[in-house]
């Protein structure tokens, strides 16, 4: 089939077939989501477990909202998932590529097999022009060496072209943010003929909405993403350094970020001093983008994530410290209840968690720690076996000397004081998220210690 004849079959049915490599957060979500928005997808995983969950209607991480949105769609028959990359080839022209690229051992730079694999096993099966579109996060100049790479792989006649289309979904939030994008940007090669025009088919309900529409060349794409996660990451960063003054000068870091945020220039969002981000993504691409900066010579351009970086570690033994002082000067023998465990509230990722690195540093200084999430216990047990884990806020807390909030889970930023008082054997609270109401703790007869400020009773 030609190009022109590949669009107009598109631009026909409204209805448009796709496939999703790689079926982790990103692609079962991405999967899920464009089934949402009518079109006929297949997500495929060479990971068979994965597959046959998915297929049952099971999601295997937490996250809100997916559960429904997958089985809605498998109901509908809109949404298969399969190990099967000829059946795949056979349903679509429209692929994408959304599988991990986690940091490689012992370097900062990231790990592309799984990307490499995907292309290496679907562009010879390829029969019919194609585009391959990809959403991974990637260092700059890859979608270029992966055009290459396809070009050289495809069969003669069959033109394979990569557009790259980062995805910003926020774990939690990705059903909402992969349904309502704030943005969508493309990529496409020089000499791109059909990418943009299928790209914009299959997002043709959210462009109608309104959504901006950026097409720009493959490189300009890729950076677009590790920039947008290397502001994020540096705006945490900020606050959090700044809330190292504010401790010291004996300032209110939440005040100080609430009077910053009205300025529109700097924004509230992002501003929350604490024990810093976390999780598969920010930390990981700001060591990626440095480390692929390093290699294109710019590496002095990007020198100061180093220190963002360094700033956000020093939260997690701060927050040690702040422990240290708050059980009078020793962990040894402390019984420490450390409530939350995933990088963030809303999931159960403990990918490079800050709540379950304090809590493993509090082990290591002799505390007996007991962990509470609601809904990473499971994944906690697996990184962190050593540690006790409690199926409640109140077992957690039994007889604890100390009580530590590491993830602003509603549960916890709700919890009752006067309740809680009853359970534990010292009233002594550390917010390492500064999400909790101190004047209610305090009147309730808890001492509240903070991270990032210094308050009267303490
Ligand atoms: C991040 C980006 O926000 C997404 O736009 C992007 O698509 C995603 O990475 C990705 O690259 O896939 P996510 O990892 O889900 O999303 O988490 P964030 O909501 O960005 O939070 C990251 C960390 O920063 C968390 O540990 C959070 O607790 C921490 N954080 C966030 C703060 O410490 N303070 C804040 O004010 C905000």
């Amino acid at each position: 089939m030609s190009g022109r004849g590949w669009l107009i079959r598109v631009a026909y049915t409204g209805v448009m077939r796709c496939n999703v490599f790689g079926t982790g957060y990103l692609g079962a979500t991405h999967a899920a989501g464009m089934a949402e928005l009518g079109h006929d997808v297949i997500g495929v995983d060479v990971d068979a477990g994965k597959i046959a969950k998915l297929a049952a209607g099971d999601v295997p991480f937490f996250e809100p909202g997916l559960r429904k949105l997958l089985s809605d769609n498998l109901a509908a028959g809109r949404l298969r998932f399969t190990t099967d990359y000829d059946l795949a080839t056979e349903h679509a022209d429209l692929h994408f590529l959304g599988v991990g690229t986690p940091q490689k051992k012992g370097e900062y730079g990231a790990d592309l097999r799984h990307v490499h694999s995907v292309i290496d096993e679907l562009v010879p099966r390829l029969t019919r022009p194609s585009v391959i579109v990809g959403k991974s996060t990637v260092p700059v100049g890859t979608a270029a060496d992966l055009g290459r790479r396809a070009r050289a792989l495809a069969a003669y006649g069959v033109d394979v072209e990569v557009a790259w289309n980062p995805e910003f979904l926020r774990e939690g939030y990705a059903v909402q943010d992969t349904l309502h994008p704030d943005r969508i940007v493309l990529g496409v090669q020089p000499d791109s003929i059909r990418s943009e025009a299928a790209v914009r088919e299959l997002y043709a309900s959210l462009l109608a909405e309104g959504v901006p529409f950026l097409r720009t060349d493959l490189q300009t794409a890729e950076l677009v993403k590790v920039s947008a996660n290397a502001f994020l990451a540096t705006k945490i960063s900020f606050i959090n350094a700044i809330s190292e003054v504010c401790e010291i000068a004996d300032a209110d870091v939440t005040v100080l970020a609430d009077a910053l945020g009205f300025d529109p220039r700097i924004g509230r969002r992002f501003l929350n001093a604490g024990l810093g981000f976390g999780g598969g993504c920010l930390p990981k691409d700001i060591r990626a983008f440095m480390a692929r900066a390093g290699e294109l010579g710019a590496g002095n351009a990007l020198a100061f994530l180093r220190e963002v970086d360094s700033i956000n570690m020093r939260r997690r033994t701060r927050m040690v410290e702040l422990t240290t002082a708050a059980c009078g000067g020793s962990l040894l023998g402390a019984n420490i209840a450390v409530l939350g465990a995933a990088f963030k509230p809303e999931s159960d990722d403990v990918r490079d968690s800050p709540a379950l690195n304090v809590a493993g540093m509090l082990q290591l200084n002799g505390a007996t720690v007991n962990v509470y999430d609601p809904e990473a216990l499971e994944n906690s047990r697996k990184v962190f076996p050593t540690l006790n884990y409690s199926t409640s806020v109140a077992e957690a807390c039994d007889r604890a000397d100390a009580v530590l909030v590491l993830t602003e889970w509603r549960e916890f930023v709700e919890l009752d004081p006067a309740e809680l008082a009853d359970v534990v054997r010292n009233r002594v609270i550390v917010d390492g998220r500064n999400c909790l109401d101190v004047a209610r703790w305090q009147s309730a007869g808890w001492r509240v210690h903070c991270l990032g400020r210094r308050l009267e009773s303490v």
